[in-house]
């Protein structure tokens, strides 16, 4: 996301700021252009000298002093694609949000047309107080990205809201922030399934799978890349992605009253979930014992099946997607999915390569859409495959 592209970080005087130092090679690291500018206040907290090393460029911190250029902050200003303002004190964001632009900071950032996002840093009863709360939503309004402030242990010595969040979460959020600007799915709820299901034998055992959720995460970002409202139904518990809301469950049968919950006002359903296909017929109570020399012969029942319920019900205006997972006469297998589940698309992994499909990074598939001819993706990764599933999924209807 932010490869080859002229990162504009400008920092003002919170206790917060040396965690631009970081921000600053973060994006260094993903390959950004970076140039930092400082308030005079920043400047008491970090110094320039720190930030100019690690950006590799002289520090604005002066409209009228160090530049050969006359206007300085217009030179800037256009020069950049992404403006972060990180951290954002109460002052700054009251400049910004008023147009006030009397420093080398404000200026710059007025003067700009980039994508912009601001991250405010403050005492917990600041960032509450109206004034603040009031500038805050004009941002907002005037188009400015701005990133939650977390809840944590404040300079002040207590747990409360106003800490920064860490660089590596702002850089995450922005880069989905950013993609999803132009996305096709702004105003869509897609609704995805993740990992193993978990069928309870007694209080300590369950039967599962080698599932491990990494293909539903990345079509959960995917999604929202693309500006969907995203619920994510998983077993795994892996990460946070923006724009995602994770809905942790355990059996398929949670799975099922869950994802036919939320499929009434979704747009998009994508099944990603290896849901076992039967569960014990009862959940003992207490820890099944060994019985002398006896093995143990369980009965199984049948599970639900989510993602033919789901097709089955589906509305007009509405996108059902499966994954099957097959080792062997895939296509077959697949076509035959795609009918039996009334999916409007179907899309085959071969889990008996190692390199690819169950736990693996990496993911190589074939896409079936009724109709169309069979779409081959080699291998890539599942955050690759994922991005190009998602480019399909919004030409089906
Ligand atoms: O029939 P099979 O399990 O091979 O189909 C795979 C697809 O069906 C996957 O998308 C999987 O998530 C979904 N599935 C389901 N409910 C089940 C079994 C499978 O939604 N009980």
């Amino acid at each position: 996301m932010f490869k080859e592209k002229n990162v504009l970080v400008m920092v003002s005087g919170s206790v917060a700021a040396y965690k631009s130092a970081t921000l600053v090679r973060l994006l260094i690291k993903s390959g950004a252009n970076v140039r930092v500018g400082m308030t005079t206040a920043a400047q008491e907290f970090i110094t320039s000298k720190t930030l100019s090393i690690l950006s590799g460029n002289d520090v604005l911190t002066d409209l009228f002093v160090g530049h050969t250029s006359d206007i300085v902050h217009i030179d800037w200003a256009k020069w950049a694609d992404i403006i972060f303002v990180v951290p954002a004190t109460a002052n700054l964001i009251g400049k910004l949000a008023q147009g006030i632009a009397d420093d080398a900071v404000t200026a710059t950032i007025m003067a700009s047309t980039a994508d912009k996002i601001i991250a405010p840093a403050m005492n917990d009863n600041m960032l509450a107080n109206p004034a603040v709360m009031r500038n805050i939503a004009t941002l907002k309004k005037d188009g400015w990205f701005v990133i939650e402030s977390a809840v944590g242990f404040l300079a002040e010595g207590y747990i409360a809201q106003g800490r920064l969040p860490e660089p590596i979460d702002i850089l995450q959020q922005s880069a989905v922030r950013l993609r999803a600007k132009n996305g096709m799915l702004i105003g869509k709820k897609v609704i995805i399934t993740a990992g193993g299901t978990r069928e309870d034998l007694d209080p300590v055992r369950y039967l599962t799978n080698r599932s491990s959720g990494k293909m539903g995460y990345a079509l959960a970002r995917a999604a929202a890349e693309m500006g969907a409202e995203v619920a994510l139904i998983t077993t795994i518990v892996r990460e946070n992605i923006f724009g995602v809301t994770n809905i942790f469950v355990n059996s398929a049968q949670e799975m099922f009253d869950v994802a036919t919950h939320e499929f009434a006002t979704a747009d998009v359903f994508i099944s990603a979930a290896a849901v076992s296909d039967f569960k014990p017929a009862e959940i003992a109570v207490h820890k099944i014992k060994k019985q002398a020399d006896d093995g143990l012969t369980l009965n199984l029942v049948q599970n639900p099946d989510i993602l033919r319920t789901i097709g089955q019900s589906k509305k007009s205006h509405q996108i059902v997607i499966g994954f099957a997972a097959e080792t062997q006469e895939i296509l077959v297998h697949g076509q035959d999915k795609l009918i039996k589940k009334h999916a409007d698309m179907l899309i085959t992994n071969d889990v008996s390569q190692s390199d690819t499909g169950f736990s693996s990074d990496d993911n190589a598939v074939t896409i079936l859409i009724p109709n169309r001819s069979p779409e081959t993706l080699p291998k890539a990764s599942k955050i690759d495959i994922a991005r190009a599933i998602m480019t399909r999924v919004i030409t089906l209807k």
